[in-house]
């Protein structure tokens, strides 16, 4: 059977279904010229009256026509009103607002955060495992429908304007905010951005593409200056930006706190204007983070379209700036054209939105993906000797520390949300194991206690997290609390134990020979218990991949010295350059304790017959190679496996060894062997040249490896790119 990359196997077939039912699977959406299907995305409601009147309300012109009827009845008042939020916000809910003009027909600007989840304390929402979990499932369908939900319940709230998701590298592997990314690789980053934005916008509201550009950690992240590099900048931290514009058509980008090379995010010229406009051609508005505007001539006349929460820049100065013309008045023309494009071509003007704050977001399917999402973002890290899954009639000792029954679902911050109810995993396992076999359980905070329950039972279960948050980095990679302490203890005074963490980034694990299993189970959300019984009793097959790196020991990441993170004197210098993540631990010859693109299965899988070579014309668009390799289920279990395409540039590139740039998850049955396609792209063979501003095509000898991690790479080839 031969299979493209994407296509989806029979583990995701649920998920499809799922998604036909439930969420909608509305088209992508729509395009700039087509007109609003009569029942526009969700289910939105009346299509507002178009008036002779109101040439703008004429719903077969393009958004950029309409905006310009619109802008020219406009008034100063009206356009300044446009470039700004308000407080208080006048309705309940929302963390940003802009007040309707209804003289005109426009309609308010309702913001509300959304990582996980509807954020700034909705109710009656769907708690969804954090993006750190959802991309670990290696599967942008996954995340396609991850968005569609969000976009979903957002626009159900009444939400036009979904903030998120977050999309920077994870360059810190303290950074406070990793769970709310997708992980270290800008490929990687780049296809789960593209997909999640086109779900969320499907679905109605604006998505909102986090946090332009260099955030990449919480400590002083207010006055924090990042050194970067012009070719890292456009290497490694701008190409998820670049998708969501160019492929996702991402509505708006939300600017950041920190600086980059001096000037703060949000009137920073070279990103705003060269980067965003001209060289991306971004059409869409920027917007300040809550408080990251810093002025009012320069953040505007320097590409800041809006500012957030309020009007401290952008209100009654900037219209005297106008009026004095420091700003001038096509500056304030085009701030507001484009915030009206991304409105008119998300059809805000034409449809009502059918929800309000307090809606019920809710449904049954909605609570049924959030557990999917959970089992397919969860990794195996260590199985020693086929423990798990484990079988039904063992007895378990659920250790929690505090985790067994107060468990770490989220991440705090503007990310956090209130979950509609939790299933802790003591729960979930006890539901899963039945009358079959006994559970106990234990309070991780008395050691003696968790090490007699652990004695007591065949297999102890050990729950561990990490409370990770906006605002602030963790100061170190260890398991906070006496938390070590307590798997040393279990793993000592137990027959098995397996260690699950609940963390939303890399931790260390000085305990690691003494367990027999470890799962990185993530931050996941309101059915952590079902997805984790899920996994450990193998009614689920793990096929979560790590999206970053864990180290062996803090001194061996990229960003070990105080220069590089948190920084020194307000500096923080990205003095490792292309090297983050991964790509870091291979040209250090670093080995990691479990690699980027890691994860296990309760099967076993070999690669072979890798074919590359060039695209024909009709094939794929935009590939210019063709990557075929078999892979094949050799274990007894059916299970799928993602492989990873890796590629290899010539010395002279002086690129780190070699980079992600395709995948495919592949479903089989157990001895089934399945073809598989993949497709290399002109930027796979391409590199940013400084000195010509610009990407350059590099012909040359290049390896292309394929493998199941990045340092599990059996197959390759070199091939000559011309
Ligand atoms: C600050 C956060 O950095 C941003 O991501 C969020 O959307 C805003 N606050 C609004 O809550």
């Amino acid at each position: 059977m031969k299979i493209q990359s994407g296509d989806r196997g029979p583990c995701n077939l649920s998920l499809l279904f799922l998604c036909a039912v439930c969420l909608g699977l509305a088209a992508p959406a729509a395009s700039a010229q087509a007109v609003p299907p009569a029942s526009p995305a969700a289910g939105a409601g009346t299509v507002v009256k178009r008036t002779v009147a109101r040439p703008w309300m004429n719903r077969t012109l393009p958004p950029e026509r309409r905006a310009d009827f619109l802008l020219k009845q406009m008034t100063l008042d009206e356009k300044i009103a446009m470039v700004h939020g308000v407080k208080p916000i006048p309705v309940k809910g929302y963390v940003g607002y802009v007040p309707a003009i209804p003289r005109l027909g426009i309609p308010a600007l309702t913001l509300a955060d959304g990582r996980a989840a509807v954020g700034n304390g909705a109710k009656d929402i769907t708690l969804l495992p954090a993006p750190i979990a959802a991309s670990s499932g290696w599967d942008v369908a996954v995340m396609g429908a991850y968005g569609r939900v969000l976009g979903r319940e957002q626009w159900l709230k009444g939400t036009n304007v979904a903030l998120g998701p977050t999309i920077d590298v994870v360059r810190v592997p303290e950074w406070g905010r990793t769970f709310e990314s997708y992980g270290e690789d800008p490929w990687l980053n780049s296809r789960m951005a593209v997909a999640e934005i086109e779900g969320i916008q499907s679905q109605g509201p604006i998505a909102d593409a986090n946090m332009y550009l260099t955030m990449q950690q919480e400590s002083n992240r207010q006055v924090e200056d990042s050194r970067v590099d012009e070719r890292t900048l456009q290497e490694i931290y701008l190409p998820p930006f670049a998708a969501a514009i160019q492929e996702g058509h991402v509505g708006t980008i939300m600017c950041a706190y920190v600086k980059t090379n001096g000037a703060y995010s949000c009137e920073n010229q070279y990103l705003l204007k060269d980067v965003l406009r001209t060289q991306l051609s971004f059409d869409g508005w920027v917007m300040s983070d809550w408080g990251a505007t810093h002025s009012t001539a320069d953040a505007a006349n320097h590409g800041l379209d809006q500012e957030m929460p309020d009007d401290k820049f952008f209100g009654d100065k900037l219209k005297a700036a106008v009026a004095s013309g420091q700003v001038g008045q096509s500056v304030l023309d085009g701030q507001v054209r484009d915030i009206l494009v991304p409105m008119f071509r998300q059809w805000l003007f034409d449809k009502q939105q059918p929800g309000s704050w307090s809606a019920n977001a809710r449904s049954p399917e909605h609570d049924a993906f959030a557990r999917m999402v959970a089992e397919q973002g969860t990794v195996l890290l260590k199985n020693d000797g086929g423990l798990l899954p484990l079988g039904v009639g063992a007895s378990v000792a659920v250790i929690g520390a505090p985790g067994g029954t107060a468990p770490r679902v989220e991440g705090g911050g503007s990310s956090g949300a209130n979950a509609p109810y939790v299933v802790s995993p003591l729960d979930g396992i006890r539901k899963r194991a039945g009358d079959a076999a006994r559970v106990s359980y234990a309070d991780g905070g008395d050691l003696g206690a968790a090490a007699s329950a652990a004695r007591n039972a065949d297999v102890a279960l050990v729950f561990v997290q990490t409370k990770e948050t906006e605002g602030s980095d963790r100061p170190d990679l260890e398991l906070p609390g006496n938390q070590d302490a307590l798997i040393e203890a279990v793993a000592q005074a137990g027959k098995r134990t397996i260690v699950v963490l609940n963390t939303g980034g890399p931790v260390l694990m000085p305990w690691l020979d003494k367990a027999a299993g470890v799962i990185e189970a993530w931050y996941p959300g309101q059915e952590d218990g079902n997805a984790i019984a899920a996994i450990l009793y193998g009614d689920v097959n793990p096929t979560a991949k790590l999206p970053l790196t864990f180290p062996r020991s803090a001194g061996e990441i990229s960003t070990s010295t105080k220069e590089q993170w948190p920084g020194v004197d307000g500096r923080s210098l990205y003095s490792e350059g292309l090297n983050v993540g991964y790509r870091w631990y291979d040209s250090a010859h670093v080995q990691p304790l479990f690699p980027f693109g890691f994860g296990l299965s309760y099967t076993t899988f070999k690669l072979s017959h890798l074919v590359v070579e060039p695209a024909k014309q009709g094939g794929p668009s935009g590939a210019t190679e063709l990557v075929r390799l078999d892979v094949t289920n050799t274990g007894k279990r059916r299970g799928a496996e993602v492989v990873q395409v890796y590629v290899g540039h010539p010395a002279a590139d002086r690129e780190p060894p070699h980079q992600l740039r395709a995948i495919a998850k592949v479903d089989l049955q157990p001895g089934e062997t399945k073809t598989v396609t993949l497709t290399l792209d002109k930027r796979s063979f391409s590199v940013y040249d400084p000195a010509a501003h610009g990407w350059a095509f590099r012909a040359g000898t290049y390896e292309i490896l394929a493998g199941t991690s990045s340092r599990d790479l059996p197959l390759h080839q070199s091939v000559a790119i011309r």
